[in-house]
């Protein structure tokens, strides 16, 4: 393997880890990374966040500039993958350029979903995923504008958050009964609902769209219930679907995302993928997942690299992310589908943390607000089961750590 080439397809966060693990891991041949933006690898978290409240000070690069070059890693910039040729083991690039691979890391993550309702409507309308979108919202984000948010899950409530930081007036919209609920429990999502409505947000809950047009020089947006809301500009964040073209039209394995094993394999074996578009088998649930986190592109990238190179990947027992909104840093580890949560301190006065519990009683899932320190030691006691009385798990008094070395 070691005078080979790895060619990865994606210039993001699994892209840009994997790199550097191989070379980390003393892989000695050639590797290519290839990216359809124009800009070196970067992290999206602050996207939503400082790169908006701060955008002078805000650096989001992955790696230092000249990481790539002193690394021997040749980074194709702003020109992207358009075949797999999984037979020839070649990839043909936009530019006409062929690569050819001894492996093969497809890493090209999801774009927004997009609604045609909105899109139609031209001027004033977007989406945030990349850098370039997010430069887009620096004039829309303005003191006094009316933005009209549709979706409220993550994207949507942090957006409502810097947006409401920045001085706009901000309306989100929401077709689910309650906002995040894609990933995280209804007793925190209403809690924030009244924390963005207590910032001046106008949130419409169970609000679905039913019509959108320009009058007057507004956007107006009808709801099914009837309710006609005008703002300046709108952005929609509805999910994301993942970058799959490439991979379908090579014939690997797709469902709801490129299939790949717990070592990150696709159902070619010169073929990796890690990341948001990656669907992976999970034996605890008995399907495949994808996953749309920082923390599980970085793991995974890391993963595909080490097999590749035929070194034992680690496990990763208890997925983790974190959502930064109206001054509060929520971190979620384990499994947001708990039946029961058990709170600890109150949301209305954080720090305070959130436990949830399986119906055998085992310690599944826990949350901190503004109290990221237990994160690990409630990641450790999760990774456990560990059954410990809800009396225990509601005292603020009793250390986690000490529990997590004890239990
Ligand atoms: P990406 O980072 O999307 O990278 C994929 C790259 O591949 C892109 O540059 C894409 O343009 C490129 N590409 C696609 N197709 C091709 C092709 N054919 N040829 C060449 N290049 C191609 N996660 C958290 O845990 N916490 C957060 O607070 C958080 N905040 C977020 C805020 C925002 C605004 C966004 C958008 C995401 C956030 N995330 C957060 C999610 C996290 O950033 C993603 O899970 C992560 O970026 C996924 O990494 P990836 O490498 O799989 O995909
Ligand atoms: N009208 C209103 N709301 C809608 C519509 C619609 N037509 N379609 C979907 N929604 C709502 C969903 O009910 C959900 O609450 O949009 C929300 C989408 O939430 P997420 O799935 O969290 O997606 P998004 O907020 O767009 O985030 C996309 O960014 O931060 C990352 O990891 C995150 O991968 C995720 C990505």
């Amino acid at each position: 393997m070691n005078a080979s080439t790895i060619v990865i397809v994606g210039a993001g966060q699994a892209g840009a880890i994997a790199a550097a693990e191989l070379r980390q891991q003393k892989f000695e041949g050639r590797i290519v990374l290839v990216g359809d933006e124009p800009h070196p690898p970067y992290e999206r978290p602050p996207l939503s966040k400082d790169v908006l409240l701060k955008p002078d000070a805000t650096r989001c690069a992955i790696h230092p500039d000249d990481f790539y070059a002193q690394h021997a890693i040749e980074l194709k910039l702003g020109v992207a993958a358009d075949a797999i040729d999984a037979n020839a083991r070649t990839v043909t690039l936009t530019n006409g350029e062929t690569l050819a691979y001894d492996k093969l890391l497809i890493a090209t993550g999801a774009r927004a979903r997009r609604l045609p309702m909105l899109d139609a409507l031209g001027d004033d309308v977007y989406t945030l995923r990349t850098l370039d979108d997010a430069r887009r919202l620096l004039p829309v984000l303005q003191p006094g504008r009316r933005v009209l948010l549709v979706g409220a899950g993550v994207i949507g409530l942090e957006l409502a958050s810097s947006a409401t930081d920045l001085g706009a007036h901000v309306t989100v919209i929401e077709q689910a009964p309650l906002a995040m609920m894609r990933c995280s429990p209804p007793v925190l999502n209403r809690h924030l609902c009244d924390v963005h409505r207590a910032r001046g947000v106008v949130l419409h809950l169970d609000a679905p769209l039913e019509r959108a047009e320009r009058a007057n020089g507004d956007i107006v947006l009808t709801l099914k219930n009837g309710t006609r809301i005008a703002g300046d500009a709108v952005i929609y964040g509805i999910g994301v679907e993942p970058d799959t073209a490439l991979a379908l039209a090579a014939g690997l394995d797709v469902n709801n995302g490129i299939v790949i094993n717990a070592q990150c394999r696709t159902s070619n074996p010169h073929v990796y993928a890690a990341g948001d578009v990656a669907s992976q088998w999970n034996d605890a649930s008995g399907r495949t997942l994808r996953r749309e986190t920082w923390e599980n592109a970085k793991d995974q990238a890391v993963t595909a690299a080490r097999t590749m190179l035929g070194i034992a990947p680690e496990a990763n027992a208890v997925p983790w992310f974190w959502t930064d909104q109206c001054g509060l840093n929520v971190q979620f580890a384990g499994d947001m589908a708990a039946p029961e949560w058990i709170a600890r301190g109150s949301l209305d006065a954080p720090p305070c943390m959130l436990f949830g519990v399986d119906h055998e009683g085992a310690l599944v899932a826990a949350i901190t607000v503004n109290q990221g320190r237990d994160m690990r030691s409630a990641k450790e006691l999760i990774a456990r089961r560990a059954r410990l009385s809800r009396d225990v798990l509601a005292d603020p008094q009793q250390n986690l750590r000490a529990l997590a070395r004890g239990a």
